[in-house]
């Protein structure tokens, strides 16, 4: 293993970015933040201090901003770049797509223009399970097509690989590695960091979670008319801090290469919403009442990976089962039931 990296992770304060954090931390390596805190708050930072046992450099910068990221790259001494920042709200990226356009791919290429002039070799880059679009194959392999993305949050997913991809092949020196991330959910079991959506949540488990404290006050499952085995859709949901731990080989992988590698990183395991919900009320200790409502628009019965080629070349394998993603999340959830003191 690689330590003592110093490592730059744009969107570090968020909800993937602060749990990579500390696992890199926890490996030896040094971490600089890059973040506007558009969808986080600087009271992460103390805590993943804690949990990580060294200081984080911050910077208060959008990653959209040529200037401020210059003087970050002249002032610190980066040997990789892991890229988390970007907006990921995907109903808000159909309403607004040009403020998703610009934004994610702005800051990829920024980044990117701005790692080259400071030879800066090595990126590995947050992509998403949504960039395979609407398959009727499972599991999903990393070979197969992308780019038939649903809504204008995916296809920047799809847009940044391509240009991080295109860039490695025109620069030898750059190394690049594109995480495919299911979906991410649990906390640190210290139950110190975890997710903190800003209004209501879009996503399964902060909803969940939330309802499970009483801050929201009932509890929908979209569609139970699915060809599953239970008639709701089934996902792979992935720990955070084993996703934060597949970064860290990640970088162990590709220091020293160059050329551009993609891997799928989820369990391999699906679950159906009335699975999770199940497993979810015996981690908190409440049975949790809910209501069949109508389909999400754009939701697609079974989405799990294939994670072989992830164990292959970069030894990383889920090691957190459903249960254990639960338990972590109510400690989380139980333990700071309004998110962050901002
Ligand atoms: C969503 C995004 C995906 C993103 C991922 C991040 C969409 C269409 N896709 O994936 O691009 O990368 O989050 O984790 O938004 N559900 C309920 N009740 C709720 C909330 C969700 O039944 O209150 C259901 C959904 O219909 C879905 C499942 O739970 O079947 C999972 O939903 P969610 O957590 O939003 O994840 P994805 O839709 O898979």
């Amino acid at each position: 293993m690689k330590t003592d990296l110093r490592v730059l992770l744009t969107g570090g304060a968020g909800y993937i970015g602060s749990h990579t954090a500390v696992e890199l931390m926890r490996a030896g390596s040094d971490v600089v933040i890059a973040d506007n805190l558009v969808n986080s708050c600087m009271s992460v930072l103390p805590r993943i201090e804690e949990l990580g046992g060294r200081p984080v450099t911050f910077y208060n910068i959008d990653v959209c901003d040529k200037d401020a990221l210059d003087d970050l790259f002249t002032k610190e001494h980066i040997d990789a770049v892991i890229h988390f920042a970007g907006l990921k709200c995907v109903p808000e990226s159909v309403k607004l797509p040009t403020l998703y356009y610009r934004n994610n791919l702005t800051s990829t290429i920024n980044l990117l223009e701005r790692m080259a002039e400071h030879d800066v070799r090595y990126i590995v880059f947050s992509s998403s399970a949504t960039v395979y679009g609407e398959s009727d194959t499972m599991p999903l392999r990393e070979d197969m097509p992308t780019g038939a993305c649903t809504n204008p949050y995916g296809m920047t997913k799809h847009m940044s690989e391509v240009i991080i991809r295109d860039t490695a092949k025109a620069d030898e020196r750059l190394g690049a590695v594109l995480l495919r991330y299911f979906n991410p959910i649990g906390a640190d079991e210290s139950g110190r960091i975890g997710e903190d959506p800003q209004g209501i949540p879009n996503n399964l488990l902060p909803y969940v979670a939330q309802f499970a404290t009483g801050r929201r006050e009932k509890l929908f499952v979209n569609g139970n008319d699915y060809p599953t085995r239970d008639g709701t859709c089934i996902r792979d949901y992935i720990h955070v801090t084993d996703l934060a731990i597949a970064h860290v080989k990640a970088l162990d992988y590709i220091i020293g290469k160059s050329g551009c590698e993609v891997f799928n990183i989820g369990t391999g395991n699906g679950y159906s919403v009335l699975e999770v919900i199940d497993a979810f009320s015996k981690a908190c200790g409440k049975e949790l009442k809910y209501e069949f409502a109508p389909r999400r628009a754009g939701d697609i019965p079974t989405c799990y990976a294939d994670p072989g080629k992830a164990e292959r070349l970069l030894g990383w394998k889920a090691e957190r089962d459903i249960k254990r993603m639960c338990e972590d999340t109510w400690r989380w959830q139980f333990n700071n039931p309004m998110g962050y003191e901002k």
